[in-house]
């Protein structure tokens, strides 16, 4: 196998996409650091149970986004990170993080985009009475939810579904398809052509 690709991996919860992600044992990633900008998230004790490095850096500590995200920028780049994953990661990153890993931030978003992008997106789908939903890997831009779409996975909503039960069948297809498009991005499977992902063979 040749060199992994290193992966940092942002959290601000409860990281059950990051398990997924480790549970996958991808042979060519390494997960070289889980960052949280929230302190005491379930997320960074999953890093520490894999012996991975996690590290908390505060939102709350700086003065704006800016400073914020060049703390995020030190950290990764330290750790010769080459993908961002956004693995439920509640901070919107402004152009300042976006342009400097350019086509290497991934996110996962809890809805078929470009429907019911931000926060609430399974509440928002319930409301509107579509009948399917699903999840969404897609590359970060500087819009909101807005980048080139790697992978989705559609869900049906049925008449008795509660937005809990919703997301928990969206959360299983999010456990499918992040840690494959993780292994796609690694093993340098994925083109971009305009608003179009390629997939090579
Ligand atoms: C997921 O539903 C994802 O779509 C959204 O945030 C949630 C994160 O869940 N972006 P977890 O922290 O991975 O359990």
């Amino acid at each position: 196998m040749s060199k992994k690709t290193k992966v940092g991996v942002l959290v601000s919860g409860h990281g059950t996409n990051l398990q997924a992600i480790i549970d996958q044992k991808i042979e060519s990633c390494e997960i070289a650091v889980v960052i949280s900008n929230k302190p005491d998230v379930y997320a960074l004790k999953r890093a520490q149970n894999s012996g991975i490095q996690a590290m908390v850096i505060n939102h709350k500590d700086f003065e704006s986004r800016e400073e914020f995200e060049k703390k995020l920028i030190e950290c990764l780049d330290e750790k010769g990170v080459e993908l961002v994953v956004l693995a439920g990661f509640m901070r919107v990153l402004t152009p300042l993080f976006v342009r400097h890993y350019k086509n290497r931030i991934i996110n996962i978003h809890p809805a078929l985009l470009p429907s019911f992008p931000g926060v609430h997106a399974a509440r928002q789908a319930l409301e509107y009475g579509v009948k399917y939903s699903g999840c969404t890997v897609h590359f970060v831009d500087d819009g909101v939810d807005t980048g080139p779409i790697i992978l989705q996975s559609v869900v049906q909503i049925d008449q008795g579904d509660t937005e809990d039960t919703l997301l928990e069948k969206i959360h299983t297809e999010e456990h499918r398809i992040f840690p494959e498009a993780v292994r796609l991005f690694c093993e340098g499977k994925i083109q971009i052509e305009g608003r179009t992902v390629k997939i090579k063979d």
